[in-house]
């Protein structure tokens, strides 16, 4: 006990704050080995993680159902192993109100704007490794404004393509100034929508000029220092994921929108596949970027930059089934033409 006392008093960890209730009884500590206790320490080290008794307690347990779901899917045949990370203390239901889009987006273009050209498209495109047209990994923290990082991602690379000059664009801006186009800061919003809000706004600023504070605020838009700007807003038909492949191999990378369920928060690498998520538009519940598309064992993928930091997934990226629609991925897909 004396080494938990003094974990005693110190503000709890940023993303557990003001979550759900806790079970009243909880273990008590003869309940639980010293070697989940031992695991659970080192990843409190690990991630910097600091909580009062009975918090401990809580997370404690939590932790040791993850780590369960985790060894139980890697010991049996799935394309994508798990692993912990810094969401390992969460429950799902914490991590989709903290992390995750929770009403439905008006996701899905009936008709796409996208051109289509035909094939044939390489077996692998992967825009990182094309020249400097992809910033790194960022982090969205417990906000739901993976929109906003799926938009900047997208026009960043547009831009760079079109410049050779890589800009670092302003997700707060987005946050706190586009409303008007059904997006709703942290509480949501559609890549779609966001190009549209940054063509009419007339430009986006930089992440210097507008930082990342992960918290609604007030627009604070300055016309004068706007950085990256847009032409058109491009959307891809609704389900047509060959259109998005068409795009990656040609032109840029694609802003799209998936379903996350509650095997995603533990991937660890691997081509990303489920059984468990839903693949309609009304369902997608996260935005990201698609940097290009590979092939593995003969199970086609996309490359694709998320919005959890560089230590989630593979350096902050992950890998999901190609050619399914899978988790609705082709749902509601779109990219800007930048105006240079
Ligand atoms: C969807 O669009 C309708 C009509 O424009 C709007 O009232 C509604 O708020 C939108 N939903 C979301 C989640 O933005
Ligand atoms: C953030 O602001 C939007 C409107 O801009 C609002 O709809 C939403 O509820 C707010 N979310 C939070 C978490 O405060
Ligand atoms: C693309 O989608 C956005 C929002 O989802 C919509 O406002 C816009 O009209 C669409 N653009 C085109 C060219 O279809
Ligand atoms: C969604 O999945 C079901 C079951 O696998 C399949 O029949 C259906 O065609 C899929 N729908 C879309 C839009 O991908």
């Amino acid at each position: 006990m004396a080494a938990l006392a003094s974990l005693l008093l110190v503000a709890a960890a940023v993303h557990s704050a003001g979550c759900s209730p806790r079970p009243g009884a909880g273990l008590g500590p003869a309940a639980l080995s010293s070697e989940h206790e031992f695991h659970f320490k080192s990843w409190m080290s690990q991630y910097n993680r600091v909580y009062d008794l009975e918090e401990y307690y809580y997370r404690l347990q939590i932790f040791i159902d993850n780590k369960k779901r985790i060894d139980q899917h890697n010991a049996g045949n799935h394309k994508f192993t798990m692993g912990l990370n810094e969401f390992s203390d969460m429950t799902f239901a914490e991590f989709r109100k903290h992390f995750l889009l929770t009403e439905p987006q008006n996701c899905s273009a009936t008709m796409g704007s996208h051109l289509m050209r035909d094939g044939p498209y390489p077996d692998s495109v992967d825009w990182r490794k094309k020249g400097n047209y992809v910033t790194p990994v960022k982090n969205q923290g417990p906000c739901g404004s993976c929109w906003t990082f799926s938009t900047t991602g997208c026009l960043e690379s547009v831009t760079a393509i079109a410049t050779r000059k890589l800009p670092l664009l302003s997700e707060q801006q987005l946050v706190d100034c586009a409303q008007a186009f059904n997006n709703h800061g942290c509480s949501g919003g559609l890549p779609s929508q966001a190009f549209e809000y940054i063509k009419y706004n007339k430009g986006l600023m930089t992440e210097d000029d507008y930082p990342y504070t992960g918290r609604n605020g007030t627009c604070k838009f300055k016309a004068q220092l706007a950085a990256a700007f847009v032409k058109e807003v491009v959307n891809i038909t609704k389900y047509d994921e060959m259109g998005m492949v068409d795009a990656v191999a040609r032109l840029n990378p694609v802003s799209f929108a998936y379903e996350v369920t509650s095997d995603f928060m533990h991937y660890k690498d691997g081509v990303y596949s489920s059984t468990q998520c839903h693949n309609t538009t009304d369902m997608v519940n996260h935005a990201v970027l698609a940097v290009g598309y590979a092939e593995e064992n003969g199970i086609p993928y996309w490359i694709v930059k998320n919005s959890w930091g560089p230590y989630w997934g593979q350096d902050g990226y992950f890998f999901i089934e190609r050619g399914k629609n899978m988790c609705g991925l082709a749902a509601c897909a779109s990219y800007p033409l930048p105006l240079v």
